[in-house]
């Protein structure tokens, strides 16, 4: 056959899938072109509607370079990255839930000793906070040596990476001691919005969306013999927790930023008075193979 309608194209699209001959990429492959085919049906696309779509791709493939990803955040905005998240980070019973790695991670940041001071290198003023807690197995064993990738927004709602005169600003990685506790001095993050200067800014905007993102602390916690996570550590009480452009807060993340005014507790963890403090605690799951540290490799090859 070689005419084609509206009610036999799509069968015809998938037949030629027959030499395929790897059979998840049959699959996968399959399943886009039919849901494709699905949605033009059901809105019943006019020429001029996908020649738009056509267009906004093309400019969100022209807005990535080496720094930005455009078609990252628009998988972000839509739900996508979540959903992926969601159907392979089923956390076990007891570990710490994932959450969205977004595009701000950085491989290579500096090493930090236990307590250390990733706020020092700052070009911004932030509110003084103290983080600590323990990196635990789910069966509630210390896990000594853990490394923890941190990263977060500054007080003015931006990442280093955003800023071209800014080196590292509060991100490092830090190690579990040998009770399988951490500690370090940061800021406070703060709320702010994703890119909007690009496509996805202007779709956010036909949608009547606002792009904020809720105060988080970015982690990634690993050690041999565990599942790896990418996490956050969402701030309680920050105005966009039922709002996230992402949607990527999980209640089990959220904690408070307390405000210790102990001049004698300030005065032993080398801290101003008042400060900020986060008491956070990890929890891994045994190892299942790596899976969430490939995702991070595919991640970096599109150097987000
Ligand atoms: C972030 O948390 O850094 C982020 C996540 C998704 C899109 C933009 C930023
Ligand atoms: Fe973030």
């Amino acid at each position: 056959m070689r005419q084609f309608d509206e009610q036999t194209l799509t069968e015809a699209v998938v037949a030629r899938l027959k030499d395929v001959k790897d059979p998840r990429f049959n699959q996968v492959m399959e399943s886009a072109i039919r849901h494709l085919h699905a949605f033009a049906r059901d809105v019943q696309l006019t020429e001029e509607e996908w020649f738009e779509g056509i267009k906004f791709l093309t400019a969100t493939g022209q807005k990535c370079d080496d720094k930005r990803q455009e078609f990252i955040l628009l998988s972000d905005v839509l739900g996508l990255s979540m959903m992926v998240v969601a159907l392979n980070s089923r956390a076990a019973q007891g570990a710490t839930e994932s959450t969205v790695l977004g595009p701000f991670f950085v491989p290579g940041a500096p090493d930090y000793e236990y307590g250390a001071d990733l706020s020092a290198t700052a070009t911004v003023p932030g509110e003084p906070t103290w983080v600590a807690g323990r990196v635990l197995a789910t069966d509630g064993k210390p896990i000594a040596g853990a490394t923890l990738e941190i990263w977060q927004s500054r007080a003015d709602g931006m990442y280093d990476v955003q800023d071209p005169q800014a080196g590292h600003e509060l991100r490092g990685r830090v190690r579990t001691n040998a009770e399988g506790r951490y500690a370090f001095r940061t800021h406070k993050p703060k709320y702010y919005p994703v890119p909007t200067d690009g496509p996805v800014g202007r779709l956010l905007d036909a949608m009547g969306r606002h792009p904020m993102r809720p105060a988080h602390m970015h982690a990634i916690v690993s050690a041999p013999g565990y599942q790896q996570v990418i996490t956050h550590v969402f701030a309680e009480g920050d105005p966009y927790l039922d709002s996230d452009v992402v949607f990527a807060v999980k209640d089990s993340l959220i904690a408070e930023y307390r405000k210790v005014e102990s001049p004698d507790e300030a005065k032993r963890l080398g801290m101003p008075s008042p400060f900020l403090r986060l008491d956070w605690d990890f929890h891994l799951s045994p190892a299942d193979g790596g899976k969430t540290r490939q995702a991070i490799s595919a991640r970096d090859a599109v150097k987000t």
